[in-house]
């Protein structure tokens, strides 16, 4: 039993397909339930459960809702996020608390209301969805990068913390990835010198893959080779 936020579209979207295919039950998490229920009537053993996942009740109300009708949650996977793609001087400052309350915020507040779950079942996975931005100071993203970073350190103490319980926590740091996201960062960020980085990125089936080998085989983390850097 699978749990994805930020399941309506990009690497959540992905992730979903591929979970389904390799046979797991999915709870599809996100704002946009139309593109949940379009998802999911192309799948089966699915729940949607349309969440704004910086919403203390609507988290609750996610958990609660995959457990009641999969009876556990077995892997988690914090993939809901946005970017904040302006220089630092320039960020807004509630802009800011608004993107740390979804990337940052929100996945602690979900593996919190998960802990207990796979602790009783006697283990569980969590993946977080980092971004290799985490470990470069590159202009114009920094505020992103900075949540990102945050979350880095939160994934490696909880695996730390959770690991005498059988719950495994992982990070996957993508590089750029064909997204709506991506797009926004590239209408952002126009630097001729880091056209590379900017270039076509990972397919979002590659990144989907990524966390679904993470979340089996409980490893620290992955990090995405962009081959055409
Ligand atoms: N694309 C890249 O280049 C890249 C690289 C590194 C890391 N990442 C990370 O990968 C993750 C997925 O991004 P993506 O590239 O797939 O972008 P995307 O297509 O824009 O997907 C973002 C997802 O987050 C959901 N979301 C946003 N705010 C939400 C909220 N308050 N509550 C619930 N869901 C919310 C959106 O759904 P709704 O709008 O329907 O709520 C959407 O499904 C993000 O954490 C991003 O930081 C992306």
């Amino acid at each position: 039993v699978i749990v994805v936020t930020g399941a309506s579209s990009g690497i959540g979207a992905a992730t979903a397909r591929l979970a389904h295919r390799r046979g797991a039950r999915l709870v599809l998490a996100a704002r946009r339930e139309e593109r949940l229920r379009a998802l999911a009537e192309t799948l089966t053993n699915c729940l949607v459960v349309r969440t704004d996942v910086t919403k203390d009740d609507e988290r609750h109300h996610l958990v609660d809702a995959a457990v009641r009708e999969f009876g556990q949650v077995d892997v988690l996977v914090n993939n809901a996020g946005c970017g904040l793609h302006v220089p630092l001087e320039e960020v807004d400052l509630d802009a800011f608390r608004e993107v740390f309350e979804l990337n940052v915020i929100a996945p602690l507040a979900l593996m919190q209301l998960v802990i207990p779950i796979m602790r009783a079942q006697g283990g569980g996975a969590i993946v977080n969805l980092s971004s290799q931005l985490s470990r470069t100071a590159l202009p114009g993203v920094g505020a992103y990068a900075a949540t990102k970073a945050a979350l880095n350190i939160l994934s490696e103490t909880a695996r730390e913390e959770l690991a005498a319980d059988g719950i495994v926590v992982s990070n996957v740091l993508p590089a750029t990835t064909n997204t709506d996201f991506y797009l926004a960062l590239r209408q952002a960020t126009p630097r001729p010198d880091r056209a590379a980085m900017y270039a076509a990125g990972d397919s979002v089936e590659a990144v989907a893959a990524a966390v679904l080998d993470l979340a089996e085989s409980g490893a620290a983390e992955t990090v995405l080779l962009q081959h055409d850097r």
